[in-house]
């Protein structure tokens, strides 16, 4: 009997020996963490859609906050949920909007300690919940909505953000809010672009988070990417890096490790992706359910976007990574 050559089990047989031999290492420097602040309220609100995430009062904010840069956790990034919606999104560059005055309260109180990101867009902030401002015939219009992005961009910068983050998949979003940035002396201040944003069915967690639905049933196909495309997203990330990105993105996550694969390996800036709140809630109710394993599963998927190419990855699990799997 001829026994086989090639035994790859020779390098699995302990645990100690399975990490010797790991390709990659899922850690807690590699996540950021998304976070709601929700204007008016006095005690944060859980997210029933989302097992686990609060919407967060200014207070809150802080202690969840603190207790990440605790952990460890190098970055959050907040989204805003205001007390009040406007056709223009005013929400999102009121100098006194709700993330603005969360930005100014949790850099006084942690400095330097965590990154503070903040998501750069309109669609928590519009009463048609779309992701800019409306033309005449009722469609988003890419040019006047890059105004409105350049005041939220100053309006987060000046209230102590770290990096913005533009989520709207508006064209000429990055160069626009770079431009902005420049013009008023924040040349510090970095963009992580959602660089290639999928018109995904796995947000509607979020949406319940952020208190959004879209006007008339509507959707973000006009400018959220097709989900039958890749090589488009790799002509999305070069006009990103041209226009200025620091850091690009991939949106969601596991159904598009082969964009982030492909993307990694064309580009020298840092990749993100971002574990979005339907392929959290998926894991939460199935485990719920006693389907599948929680902790397993979580890991596995996020290990397996840091083995397709991210470097950062965004995701609602990581204060529980932080506080369970270190
Ligand atoms: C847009 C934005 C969305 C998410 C992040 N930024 C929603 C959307 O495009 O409809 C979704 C994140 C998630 O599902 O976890 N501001």
């Amino acid at each position: 009997m001829a026994f086989p050559q090639s035994r790859p089990r020779r390098l699995r047989q302990s645990p100690a020996l399975r990490e010797l031999v790991a390709e990659v290492r899922l850690g807690v420097s590699d996540l950021v963490a998304p976070l709601f602040v929700r204007e008016g309220i006095s005690s944060p609100q859980p997210i029933s859609s989302l097992a686990g995430v609060m919407q967060h009062t200014r207070d809150s904010l802080k202690e969840e906050v603190r207790a990440l840069a605790d952990l460890g956790v190098p970055a959050v990034i907040l989204f805003g949920v205001p007390a009040a919606k406007d056709e223009v999104g005013s929400g999102a560059f009121d100098p006194n909007g709700i993330v603005q005055v969360a930005l100014r309260e949790l850099r006084e109180e942690l400095g330097n300690r965590i990154v503070l990101m903040a998501d750069l867009c309109v669609d928590e902030y519009t009463s048609h919940g779309h992701c800019g401002v409306l033309n005449a015939a009722g469609d988003v219009d890419n040019d006047a909505t890059l105004e409105i992005y350049c005041k939220a961009a100053l309006a987060q910068a000046q209230a102590g953000a770290q990096v913005v983050a533009p989520s709207g998949m508006m064209d000429g979003q990055v160069g626009a809010i770079r431009a902005a940035l420049d013009g008023a002396g924040f040349h510090d201040i970095a963009i992580m672009a959602y660089s290639a944003k999928y018109a995904s069915g796995l947000y509607g967690p979020f949406r319940d988070a952020v208190d959004v639905q879209i006007a008339g049933g509507g959707n973000r196909k006009g400018y959220q990417q097709d989900w039958r495309n890749a090589r488009e997203a790799l002509r999305e990330v070069a006009a990103d890096i041209e226009q200025g990105a620091d850091i690009v993105m991939v949106k969601p996550a596991m159904s598009y490790l082969d964009v982030i694969a492909s993307m990694s390996q064309r580009v020298d800036v840092p990749v993100a992706a971002y574990h979005v709140s339907g392929e959290y809630a998926m894991i939460k109710a199935a485990a719920a359910n006693g389907w599948i394993d929680h902790d397993t599963v979580a890991v596995e998927q996020l290990t397996a976007v840091k083995r397709a190419g991210a470097d950062i990855i965004l995701t609602y699990f990581a204060r529980w990574f932080a506080e369970t799997q270190q």
